[in-house]
């Protein structure tokens, strides 16, 4: 069967996407064509760094799935991948401030090059929680990556080791980043707008 519904501008979205959520309105945050970009600077990096090595990059489950099968797309050294599912915000909008181990890898990463593939880094309760967990297999290093770092206040005793982009402290859809699991499909990066 055909889809012949005419692709349409992520930037028209915010009249009938916002009649969905509360009457809210989207802006864009980040374009596609900066994420893009973005995502082939990081990809650089790492293949850079992770020259004649063959990481295995642990994507998390939901919101990371589109930066992750974009991000290895534009890499140029061996890979695997491998995902894990956590949840931390429930339908809701804001951390409930426990973290849940829904699904756990399947690989063994013991005396592996592992690269954790987060969409977004918000209180770092899930990264925390991430390391720990792979830490326990023995792994040669665990590096993160994210496209996005929501708080700089994030209290992490580790850093990050590459952070597509610093954004502001609000709620953000799109690019693989939901609201009550909707959304995930835009392109470009979306905030709510403040009223
Ligand atoms: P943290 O544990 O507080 O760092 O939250 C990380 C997880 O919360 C991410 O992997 C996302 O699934 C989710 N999250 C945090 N901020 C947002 C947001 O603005 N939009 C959608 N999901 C978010």
């Amino acid at each position: 069967m055909e889809c012949d519904v005419a692709p349409v501008d992520p930037q028209e979205l915010t009249v009938p996407v916002s009649s969905q959520f509360g009457g809210q309105a989207l802006e864009v945050l980040l374009t596609q064509e900066q994420i893009q970009q973005r995502v082939a600077e990081l990809a650089e990096e790492i293949s850079h760094r992770y020259q004649g090595k063959c990481p295995i990059f642990i994507g998390v489950l939901n919101g990371s799935f589109i930066f992750m099968a974009d991000l290895v797309r534009k890499l140029d050294i061996d890979f695997e991948v491998d995902f894990i599912k956590i949840s931390s915000y429930g339908s809701e909008t804001a951390s409930t401030g426990t973290v849940r181990l829904l699904k756990d890898i399947s690989a063994n990463i013991t005396d592996r090059e592992v690269i954790i593939v987060e969409d977004i880094v918000d209180t770092g309760l899930t990264v925390k929680f991430l390391r720990n967990r792979m830490l326990e297999a023995g792994p040669t290093s665990v590096a993160f990556v994210t496209l996005l770092l929501k708080n700089e206040i994030a209290i992490l005793d580790f850093s990050i080791d590459y952070v597509g982009f610093n954004i502001p402290d609000r709620f953000v859809v799109g690019y693989g980043l939901d609201v009550d699991q909707k959304l995930r499909g835009l392109g470009s990066l979306y905030a709510f707008k403040e009223s």
